[in-house]
């Protein structure tokens, strides 16, 4: 069967990217966690010195500081997982604590960083084969992709999944503030005026409140079964 593209987007902690890995695994194909870039260069910010404060950046440092910024993924390990390199630092970890998702939308709410991460995305996907997730690869990234899917799922199944995820990082935020910046994150998302959060016209919906990681991954895998 020939390789095809598959977009998935959606809201904050719809459990994308877990579901993004799994088909990829299945299927031997790339998986890329845009996500990830963006919030590689939210972190270059914080470490220049380019957040002024809570929610406020220095839009022109974070610009200036884009040509200094090289963002890599590894292989990926037996479950999946793909390290992501900041300028050769394994940064995995450190790009999902909330002092990171705390600035991240309002840096990709900038059209410099979107234009400058959007065009390596686009080169990563060129061969097909390929599982991105992320909230504009149906919508802008590849919007040819033969299979979109549009992730949601209920705000306090999203917050509680996240509070686990960062307390299995050893991290302690409580789940009002997890989410707070869900709402935050999301609000900023859908309303941005460059490449805003939005279902693609040709979209599946996949709400997961109540679905299991297997489940989904079935579910999916029927829809790609008609598609190559
Ligand atoms: O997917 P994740 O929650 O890690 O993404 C972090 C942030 O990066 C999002 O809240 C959003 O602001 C931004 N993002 C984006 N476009 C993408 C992927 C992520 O604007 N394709």
């Amino acid at each position: 069967a020939s390789k095809i593209t598959i977009a998935i987007d959606g809201y904050s902690s719809c459990g994308k990217s877990t579901l993004a890995k799994a088909l990829a695994q299945k299927m031997n194909y790339t998986f890329i966690d845009s996500g990830a870039m963006y919030r590689c260069v939210a972190l270059f910010g914080i470490r220049n010195g380019c957040v002024l404060g809570a929610h406020k950046l220095n839009l022109s440092c974070v610009v200036s500081s884009l040509p200094q910024i090289n963002i890599q993924f590894g292989e990926a390990d037996e479950k999946g997982n793909r390290a992501v390199l900041l300028n050769q630092e394994d940064v995995s970890d450190e790009i999902r604590q909330l002092e990171v998702a705390n600035i991240v939308s309002e840096v990709a709410a900038i059209e410099e960083v979107r234009s400058f991460l959007v065009k390596q995305q686009q080169e990563l996907g060129s061969k097909g084969g390929v599982v991105m997730d992320g909230r504009d690869i149906g919508t802008v990234v590849f919007p040819n992709a033969q299979l979109k899917l549009f992730v949601t799922a209920k705000p306090e199944i999203r917050a509680q999944r996240r509070f686990l995820e960062l307390q299995a990082k050893g991290e302690t935020n409580s789940m009002e503030e997890i989410l707070q910046n869900l709402k935050h994150r999301d609000r900023i998302d859908s309303t941005r005026a460059i490449s805003p959060l939005t279902q693609a016209k040709d979209a599946q919906v996949l709400d997961n409140s109540e679905m299991s990681e297997l489940e989904q991954l079935e579910f999916v895998l029927n829809l790609v079964k008609n598609k190559t």
